[in-house]
Formats: C-alpha cells, structure tokens, sequence
C-alpha cells in the first residue's frame, strides 16, 4: 500500500469507529433512560379509543384489543415494589451448552457447527458491549414478546416477519393444542388466545423459566424483514395499517397528494415509507413489524439458546425440534399462508425495492438497524 492508501484505510476505519461508537451509546443511554411504563405509552401505535376513531375489520381489532390490553396489564404490574423486585433478579451474560443428549445421528453437523458459532458470536458480542445491569429494570418489558411451551419447556421470542407464524403453528401442536400445523388457519395463529405470553406469568414464573426452558429466537436480514414487512402491510388491503399508518405517512410526505389517497392511506410508496422510518418526529409510532430485533426480543439480556436464521429456517427449526424432543412426525411447516401467490421477499426482491432510495436513505436505514446487523452477524449488500 502506498502512503495515501494507508491514509484511506486509517480514515475509514477511523469512521467506522466512531459511528459503531456512536449507535452504540445512543442505544445504551436509551436503554437505560426509558422507564418502562413511559415507553409503552410513548411507543403506543393505536389510537387510545381505536373502537371510536377507525373502522377495523374484526382481525385487526382483535389483534390491537390484545395488544392494548397486553399493555394495559402491563402498566398495572408496574408498581414500584415489582420494579424494586426485578431489581434483584439477576441475568448475567452466559453460554450454557445446548443439552443435546436427543440428537442421535449425524445429519445435524454442520446445522449444529453453525448454531454454536451463532451462539458464542452473540455472546462475545453482549459481553462487549451490553451490560446486564441496565436492562434489569425492565424485566417485564423484555420478556412481553416471549411465547411459552410448558410441555416442552420452550421459550420462542417473536420476530415479525421471520417465520413467526409458522412457529407459533408449532406451539400449538408441541403444547396439545392443535393436532397439525397445517389445520391452523392464519386467524387462530394470530387472533386466538391460546399461546401464552411469558409476561402473563408471575416473577417467580418468568424467573423459572428464563433460567430453565430452551430459549430460542428466529432473525432475518433486517432489509429483507423490513421489504417484506412493506409489502405485506402496504402493497395490499390493510385496514389498520392503511388507515392508521398509511395516511399519517402520506400527509406528510407526499407533495400534492391526491384527496383518495390522503382519505384511504392506500398506495404508500417504499420510498415514504422510509421517510417515516427514518423521521425522528414520525408521524405515527413504530410497529412491531418494523421494529429492530433488539428492542422486541432483548437478545443481550434473554441468553437465547438457539439462534435460528430465516435464511436457514426449515433447516434451523427442524434441528430445534430434535433438540427439544418433539414428535418425530413434526416437521416445520414450510407454507406461506398470507398472499401466498406473491414472490417471497428475496436478495433480488429487496434490490429492486431500495433502487427507489437514495444512497443516503439507504445508508440511514442500514443505520437504523445497525445492532440487528452487528448481532446477528448479518452483512449488508445493499447499502
Ligand atoms: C370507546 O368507544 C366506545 C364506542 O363509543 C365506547 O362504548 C367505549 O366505552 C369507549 N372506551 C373507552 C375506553 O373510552
Ligand atoms: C438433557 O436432556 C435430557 C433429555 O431431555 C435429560 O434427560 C437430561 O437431564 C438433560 N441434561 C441436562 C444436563 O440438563
Ligand atoms: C459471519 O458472517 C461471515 C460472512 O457471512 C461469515 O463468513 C462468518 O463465518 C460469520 N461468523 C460467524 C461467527 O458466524
Ligand atoms: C387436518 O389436515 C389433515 C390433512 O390435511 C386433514 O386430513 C384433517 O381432516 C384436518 N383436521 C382437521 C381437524 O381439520
């Protein structure tokens, strides 16, 4: 290397640092600020009396009554002797050995080399740079996206848009509820009340669990979960996002926006789209659809067990459910039950979406979720 190469390497180096530096403590100090009770209200994505102010149709209102329910429930926990409780609880960093006394043959190998390498590069990576002590506050904030298996002693935190369905489908069959994956209609997944929340459990309860079920968390490359989470609430009818998010977003970004257009929230662009993501006086709140892994699932906190990939997914849950002795007949079921004749959200789907950015909106949003990237070891091509 010549002297002006070393100089751009320094440089850019230099640069990456300092912005690795930056998000890092801008995550902490919001980590560590946000009082518990306040982020759930300031997080509130749903009008307060969304009965009065919108038409839903029954799924969507059923999905936002148990989600402001879940919340309110919350906000009642909340006292101060619980937060002085969970205070005392205490999660440290650690990489126990996944018990894999069930796995009988050889098949498994290079899933299972895969796993383990997942597992300790989260791990090295907590150690560095979270640390326990400031989540502990907020244990019951951390856990509110974790469905419980109690028969098979599994904990599965919910990733929007990254195979979730399919695994609370599985749940259902591992916990008795349901005699096959492929009966449970899309509807019973997301709008029964079957599965339980780990936040529906007593501290005692949660405390157990955590440190003794398998603890298992499914991801996604965040731009393809992010396209994909476009598509799927955006690109068709929608009557809650469209109304509630989609008119927002469209009064505000949108110059000389047609009068349907601003009456039905229908027809966002990904490009507006990213413009809410990216304002930091958006318009509306953000949406656990499009929220970063980090904050739904906590993963510096949680200890997850297993790391599955949605790029590996049949791969990955399959070996799962041999780990933790499910039914020889049950396999991870492969279908995609919502708009099913759309191309799934690919490399080259996501390509063709961000060609309607700007270099720097792409870099922005690469930023946005810059900890689900350096978490999970994802690179991004796109930027
Ligand atoms: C919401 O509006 C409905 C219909 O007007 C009303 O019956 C209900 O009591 C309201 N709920 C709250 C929490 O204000
Ligand atoms: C590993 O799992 C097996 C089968 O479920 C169980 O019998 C055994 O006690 C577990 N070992 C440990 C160390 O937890
Ligand atoms: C991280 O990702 C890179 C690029 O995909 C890969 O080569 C490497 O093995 C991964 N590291 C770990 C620890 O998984
Ligand atoms: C479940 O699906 C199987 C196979 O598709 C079918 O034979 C069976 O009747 C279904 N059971 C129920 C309860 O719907």
């Amino acid at each position: 290397m010549n002297p002006r190469q070393v100089f751009v390497s320094v440089l850019m180096f230099g640069v990456a640092g300092l912005l690795l530096f930056m998000y890092l403590q801008a995550w902490i100090e919001e980590q560590h600020t946000e009082v518990m009770a306040q982020h759930l209200l300031s997080q509130d994505t749903a009008p307060k009396n969304w009965s009065t102010s919108l038409k839903l149709d029954e799924r969507e209102a059923a999905e936002i009554a148990s989600f402001s329910m879940n919340r309110l429930s919350e906000e009642q926990k909340i006292s101060k002797l619980l937060l002085k409780q969970f205070k005392q609880v205490n999660l440290p960093p650690k990489l126990l050995p996944l018990n894999k006394s069930l796995i009988k043959d050889d098949r498994w190998k290079s899933t299972d080399e895969t796993q383990e390498k997942r597992r300790s590069f989260l791990y090295d990576f907590c150690k560095t740079y979270g640390s326990e002590n400031r989540f502990r506050a907020h244990l019951v904030r951390t856990v509110y996206r974790i469905y419980v298996e109690d028969r098979h002693q599994i904990l599965y935190c919910e990733v929007p848009k990254a195979g979730c369905s399919n695994w609370k489908r599985v749940l259902m069959v591992l916990s008795g509820l349901a005699p096959s994956a492929y009966n449970i209609t899309h509807d019973a997944v997301h709008y029964g009340k079957h599965l339980k929340k780990l936040d529906s459990y007593d501290l005692k309860g949660i405390h157990t669990r955590l440190n003794t079920y398998t603890k298992a968390i499914f991801v996604r490359n965040p731009m393809e979960r992010l396209v994909s989470a476009f598509r799927d609430k955006f690109e068709h009818p929608n009557s809650y996002y469209h109304p509630v998010f989609g008119k927002a977003i469209i009064k505000k970004y949108r110059l000389n926006a047609g009068e349907e257009a601003l009456s039905t929230g229908s027809g966002v662009t990904f490009k507006e789209f990213i413009q809410y993501l990216l304002d930091s006086k958006r318009p509306v709140g953000m949406d656990i659809h499009w929220e970063q892994i980090s904050k739904l699932c906590y993963p510096c906190f949680i200890n997850y067990d297993f790391i599955g990939k949605f790029e590996t997914l049949e791969e990955d849950a399959n070996y799962f459910l041999q780990l933790i002795g499910a039914p020889a007949e049950l396999k991870f079921p492969s279908f995609k039950d919502r708009h099913s004749t759309d191309e799934r959200t690919n490399t080259d789907v996501v390509r063709q979406y961000l060609k309607e950015l700007s270099s720097t909106e792409r870099q922005l949003t690469y930023n946005f979720y810059y900890l689900d990237y350096l978490m999970f070891n994802y690179t991004s091509p796109f930027v």
